[in-house]
């Protein structure tokens, strides 16, 4: 035999016992989606790689470390998308999309980041996002969180949503100042990651995970206290709408997100995985994105779901996908099987018929395996034995096969519903 070819460490094939719960999934949140009417838009997995070096921020891990870029054939520098905002923004300009307009977008897809894979962490992860443009309220955050909230309480997914706000780009170059001083006081406490962070990312030191850090993060000033009186109003209106509308929060000082696109609102639902938290959606405000990718100035905000993350909470989702009949068939009878489940499925019928030659023992434990609701045994040219739900509906003729097995399943169906 040749040797196997291993895939790609981190990268993995969605299997069809997955698939199954993925597309049911993927389904309900499309309703969802419509209910509140996003349009889908479907984004290049390729762009250029200075795309992200100036969206999501040249010192920021995605950018730095993460990233799966490569010279093309002409030499140009393209890279696998690690997020998909900074690709709907560059391909909303292009299409005029955002001209004193407002737009609710929706996408689905493969990203790439080259972190090290665990457990809910992958190199080619899926992440649905959903975007909203040209609308500065708050209302827009709230209707994003609602729609978030609902999906999950659909599906039966618990999480935790945590809020912050990062204010203006004034405010968070003023909080930067009093941050760095304050670590740069207290730089013999700080572990290596965090020292390096503190020269080029300082608000990344607040998302330290070392439980050393801990005491000199909480003694560390909080961007609450230099938001300005717009961005300390816009953020309680928010929370106050929350309130209202009966979604529980809770406002996490320390939450800063790791692209820098963010201002004003972030927030991200968690889910608690073992003790530690994970989060499995993840968003907020991006008001100058637009403009610094050359568009007109225009308000943003969004959010991701990680879907591997979020497919591991879901608990309520009915994803049968068991046929209706399973055609049993001797080899003999060559494509006469074919015709019979064609009319099956002119009937509107999912069938599956046993192809592989194998003996009636085998052929009745693969129909039970299936879970189809009705077995039709191909007896011989002439006739066909109808088992449905495990009763013997008697041979009948070829010709009377179909109208046998609707009428079989029409009486369990009503017999079920009972
Ligand atoms: P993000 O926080 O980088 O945000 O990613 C969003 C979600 O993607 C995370 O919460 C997580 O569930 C999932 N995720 C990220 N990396 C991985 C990975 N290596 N393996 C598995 N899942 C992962 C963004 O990407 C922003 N574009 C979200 C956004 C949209 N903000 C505004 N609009």
């Amino acid at each position: 035999m040749n040797r196997q070819i291993a895939g790609v460490r981190g990268v993995s094939a969605l299997l069809p016992h997955d698939t199954a719960t993925w597309a049911a999934v993927e389904d309900l949140a499309r309703s969802v989606l419509a209910a509140y009417g996003y349009a889908e838009i479907r984004l290049p997995v390729l762009e250029r790689t200075e795309l992200y070096a100036r969206a999501v921020g040249e010192v920021t891990d995605i950018v730095e470390k993460e990233m799966y870029t490569f010279l093309d054939r002409n030499g140009e520098s393209l890279s696998l998308r690690p997020e998909g905002t900074a690709g709907c923004v560059r391909a909303g300009i292009e299409a005029g999309l955002f001209h004193n307009q407002t737009q609710r977008l929706w996408y689905q897809g493969p990203m790439f980041r080259h972190e090290r894979p665990q457990k809910g962490r992958y190199r080619q992860f899926h992440q649905l996002g959903v975007e909203a443009y040209g609308m500065r309220g708050p209302e827009i955050e709230a209707e994003l969180i609602l729609l978030g909230d609902r999906l999950m309480r659909m599906l039966g997914v618990k999480t935790r949503l945590l809020m912050n706000s990062l204010g203006t780009a004034a405010c968070r170059a003023r909080y930067r100042d009093a941050l760095v001083q304050y670590l740069e006081a207290h730089a013999s406490a700080l572990d290596e990651d965090s020292t390096r962070r503190l020269q080029r990312n300082p608000l990344r030191v607040l998302d330290s995970k070392n439980p050393e850090m801990a005491e000199v993060l909480a003694g560390a000033p909080q961007i609450g206290d230099y938001l300005n009186a717009d961005a300390q109003a816009h953020f309680e209106r928010l929370t106050d709408q929350l309130s209202v509308l009966g979604v529980r929060f809770e406002v996490v000082p320390r939450l800063v997100r790791g692209l820098d696109y963010y201002t004003h609102t972030v927030f991200e639902w968690v889910s608690e995985d073992g003790g530690a938290q994970t989060a499995v959606c993840a968003g907020g405000r991006y008001d100058g994105l637009v403009a610094e990718l050359g568009g007109a100035p225009t308000a943003a905000v969004g959010f991701a779901i990680g879907l591997e993350r979020f497919m591991g909470l879901v608990t309520k989702v009915s994803a049968d996908q068991a046929p209706d009949v399973f055609v049993m068939t001797p080899a003999a009878l060559g494509a006469s099987a074919l015709v019979l489940a064609e009319s099956l499925r002119n009937n509107g019928l999912r069938v599956e018929v046993h192809l592989a030659g194998a003996s009636q023992k085998s052929q009745m434990k693969r129909a039970q395996e299936s879970r189809a609701r009705c077995i039709v045994q191909a007896q011989d040219e002439e006739a066909v034995v109808v088992i449905c739900a495990g009763r013997n509906e008697g041979t009948v003729p070829w010709t009377d096969a179909v109208t046998r097995v609707t009428k079989a399943l029409e009486a369990k169906t009503k017999h079920d519903d009972k």
